[in-house]
């Protein structure tokens, strides 16, 4: 296991920590996510953990799930106990950027369920302000794509159509992602408004003010954060 990874699965073991039997728990996307549901189904395996059920972030989720023994039920109205996934950027009052793995309509929908929603990280994915080192991921719907991108591109207007090989990638609700730069010096709370008021945006990767902490793993140890607002 690489050093990174090595971070990753760390960080993910802190927040697993605060799963109780009896809980439901939203189940992550990604590489770092990955660790928190292997934990889970080890801990259900070992006795550690008795009747937890998750509610997958995604497709590959649900399958990473079921296939580590944790029972998955779909998503529904009741509010979930905790839920635990990674970032790609998280800024010090630990607004978010989510989605570089296709999966933030899913994530979002699921984690503003939550309780609790832990962020789980390698130091990398800190930065001073959203965008500073990724692009923000917006799910756009299929039909008409061209023209929502011209929307959004008055907006934004560095940004590209994500794509799998030659064709547009399709996220598992059937919909596409525009990767859009965000320039800097942005009021992040008035870009999700004017994003989410587009004809054609189905949702974006911030994440704005949903997560309760982060636990961010460090060569030096993982550190617990709470927003600073
Ligand atoms: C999935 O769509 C994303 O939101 C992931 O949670 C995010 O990209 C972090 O992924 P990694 O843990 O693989 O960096």
């Amino acid at each position: 296991m690489s050093d990174l990874e090595a971070l990753k699965k760390e960080a993910a073991l802190r927040a697993v920590a605060l799963v109780q039997s009896g809980m439901r728990v939203g189940l992550g996307t990604g590489s770092t996510a990955k660790y928190a549901i292997e934990e889970i189904g080890r801990q259900l395996q070992s006795g550690e953990l008795r009747d937890v059920v998750g509610v997958a972030t995604s497709e590959a989720s649900d399958a990473l799930a079921r296939q580590v023994g944790i029972p998955v039920e779909a998503l529904d109205p009741r509010p979930l106990d905790i839920a635990i996934d990674g970032a790609d950027e998280i800024a010090p009052n630990l607004d978010l950027i989510k989605g570089l793995g296709g999966a933030l309509l899913r994530e979002k929908l699921t984690e503003v369920q939550a309780r609790r929603f832990l962020v789980i990280a390698d130091h990398t994915k800190l930065v001073t302000r959203l965008g500073e080192k990724s692009a923000l991921p917006i799910e756009i719907a299929r039909f008409g794509f061209l023209s929502t991108i011209e929307r959004l591109r008055e907006v934004l207007p560095a940004g590209r159509l994500r794509h799998s090989g030659a064709q547009p990638y399709v996220t598992d609700n059937g919909n596409h992602i525009f990767d859009a730069q965000i320039p800097e010096g942005q009021d992040i709370a008035a870009l999700e408004r004017t994003l989410k008021g587009l004809l054609g945006v189905v949702d974006t990767g911030l994440f704005l003010g949903m997560a309760e902490r982060a636990f961010v793993a460090a060569p030096d140890g993982v550190t617990e954060l709470t927003p600073a607002r």
